[in-house]
């Protein structure tokens, strides 16, 4: 295993609700976060990833220190960065930057894009001194695929894949090592968001970056992704290695969310298993008891609502060495293939399209 840049345990945002003017009185609270467990080694990247409102931002503003965490431990190189203040915890935010969803509202329309990307220089005068600072931004425009003579324009000359880009310059600018980016495609056309993500890939290798990337859609992170967190309600339900999760989901909610991407090859698209889930996500200032999915699961049984299943190898696993071994808070975890492996239809005989696509090691 690479070594660890993060270890995060327990880690816990609640936002309490209160009622009353005069006398706030805490009602309740909604559990954004709820017990996030994950680590990341140099230069990898975890793909984490879930439908809108389960807590994949507030988990991002945790780790870049935007947002306090109610409870847990963030660990950066093996120190507790929740408990640094002052000049140690300056130092740290340095090496963790993020890149946000939005390259329409997140850059300052009043701004130059030399004056964005060269902001982080005036929090950290160390990295770049003033007089490089012109030449350094140049470099970072270049090393996103702009043009440095773009230095005096203002965000709306570009477009929305240009825009993402500047974020990004901005992101590299301290020269991080571990970046966190939050749904960094998600506003761009589906043209677009290829080109970005192919950035990023290229950048990681360039600048030996370890990234936290967040998306609400499986087929966004499959190619950038070495491990994937599946996350519902504040918690991750499932979490492996990419092919593991893909190719070997055992939690229904995974299975659910494979079965929605996607995909392009017709042969495989016609082998796909749809999964509908019924109802709404329940709010996370209710959420049910037991195992949190079991309102939408159509395997739910009457332990689900007694239990909370643990996010762990199932115990049906546990002995054996396949790709189904990885964590799954399931108490009824079971290997499905929703979408066939790629490639794994090339060899099969025209003329059966029933048969169950192989399995791959
Ligand atoms: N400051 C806040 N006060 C109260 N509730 C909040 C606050 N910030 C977030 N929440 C709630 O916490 C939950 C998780 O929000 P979060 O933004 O982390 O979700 P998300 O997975 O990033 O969603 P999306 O895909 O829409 O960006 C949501 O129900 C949200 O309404
Ligand atoms: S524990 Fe029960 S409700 Fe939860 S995912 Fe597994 S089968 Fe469904
Ligand atoms: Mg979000």
């Amino acid at each position: 295993m690479p070594e660890a840049l993060l270890e995060v345990s327990g880690l816990v945002k609640h936002y309490p609700l209160t009622r009353g003017i005069l006398f706030r009185k805490q009602i309740g609270a909604v559990r954004a976060v709820d017990g996030v467990d994950f680590h990341l080694g140099r230069g990898e990247t975890l793909g984490i990833v879930g439908e809108s409102g389960c807590g994949k931002s507030t988990v991002a503003k945790m780790l870049v220190n935007l947002e306090r965490p109610t409870a847990g431990v963030i660990k950066y190189k093996g120190e507790d960065i929740t408990r640094m203040s002052g000049r140690a915890l300056k130092a740290v935010r340095r090496n963790i930057q993020m890149v946000f969803q939005d390259p329409y509202t997140s850059l300052n329309p009043r701004m130059t894009v030399g004056d964005i990307i060269g902001e982080p220089y005036e929090i950290h005068p160390e990295v770049a001194p003033k007089g490089d600072r012109r030449k350094r931004v140049q470099d970072l425009l270049d090393v996103v695929g702009l043009n440095p003579e773009y230095i005096n324009r203002y965000p709306h000359q570009f477009s929305g894949g240009q825009r993402q880009r500047i974020g990004i310059a901005r992101g590299l600018a301290l020269r991080p090592e571990i970046i966190v980016a939050d749904e960094p495609v998600s506003a761009l056309d589906v043209s677009v968001q290829a080109q970005v993500i192919n950035l990023m890939a290229s950048l990681q290798d360039e600048f030996d970056l370890s990234y936290v990337f967040i998306a609400h859609d499986l087929s966004i992170v499959r190619h950038i992704s070495d491990r994937v967190g599946v996350m519902y309600l504040g918690r991750i339900v499932e979490t492996g290695r990419d092919a593991e999760i893909y190719d070997h989901p055992t939690h229904p909610y995974t299975q659910a969310l494979l079965s929605a991407v996607p995909v392009p090859d017709p042969e495989a698209r016609e082998h796909r298993e749809r999964i509908i889930l019924a109802g709404d996500v329940p709010s996370p200032a209710n959420i049910p008891s037991g195992c949190r999915f079991r309102t939408r699961c159509w395997k739910a049984q009457e332990r689900c609502a007694l239990e909370v299943p643990l996010l762990a190898v199932p115990a049906v696993f546990r002995h054996t060495e396949g790709p189904a071994a990885h964590a799954s808070a399931c108490h009824f975890a079971e290997e499905k293939q929703v979408v066939p492996p790629e490639g794994s239809l090339d060899d099969s005989p025209p003329g059966a399209p029933d048969d169950p696509p192989s399995e791959r090691a």
